[in-house]
């Protein structure tokens, strides 16, 4: 399938909150997008067709001086397991490297088992644990990070 990755806009929005509802217990809002989309520091891009506003995906990151920190990533869950989140983050490491950024952060729920296995092949390691980081669940968030140093 042909897909292209942009910038998220206003106009993407609408789509990202039915793939949002249908991938985490709490959500993120709509306002919460609507600041990524301004906010100086964040890189919210998105996965779509080319010359469709259909979104396939998404990836929110949060650049702070050198380490750039993953917030949010999502594929629409009629698009999975078809190497979509994996083309995203290889855009994000891209452009990171074209940055000189070197790290990279991220929490992840230690029950999620798809995302821990898609960090792990992009070379992120575990390095700390979040305890009770969920409020819903009183989960616990992985800490992974990925150095290129
Ligand atoms: C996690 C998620 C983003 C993966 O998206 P995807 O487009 O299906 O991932 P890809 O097709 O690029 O898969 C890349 C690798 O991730 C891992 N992976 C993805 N889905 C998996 C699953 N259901 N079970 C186990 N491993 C999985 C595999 O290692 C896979 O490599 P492989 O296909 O060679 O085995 C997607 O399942 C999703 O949107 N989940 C809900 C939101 C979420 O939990 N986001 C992460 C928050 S931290």
């Amino acid at each position: 399938m042909l897909f292209s990755i942009r910038r998220m806009s206003e106009e993407d929005i609408e789509e990202i909150l039915a793939i949002e509802q249908a991938s985490y217990r709490t959500p993120w809002s709509r306002r919460a997008f609507e600041s990524e989309i301004r906010a100086p520091h964040a890189r919210p891009l998105v996965l779509g067709q080319p010359d469709a506003p259909l979104v396939l995906g998404y990836i929110c990151s949060w650049r702070t001086l050198d380490e750039c920190h993953i917030l949010n990533v999502a594929i629409h869950p009629s698009f999975r397991r078809l190497g979509f989140a994996s083309h995203l983050i290889d855009h994000l490491l891209d452009i990171s490297r074209k940055e000189g950024i070197l790290r990279h952060l991220l929490e992840v729920r230690v029950s999620n088992e798809a995302a821990i296995s898609l960090y792990k092949k992009y070379g992120f390691k575990v390095c700390g644990v979040r305890k009770r980081y969920y409020a819903d669940t009183g989960e616990d968030a992985l800490i992974m990070q990925r150095s290129d140093l």
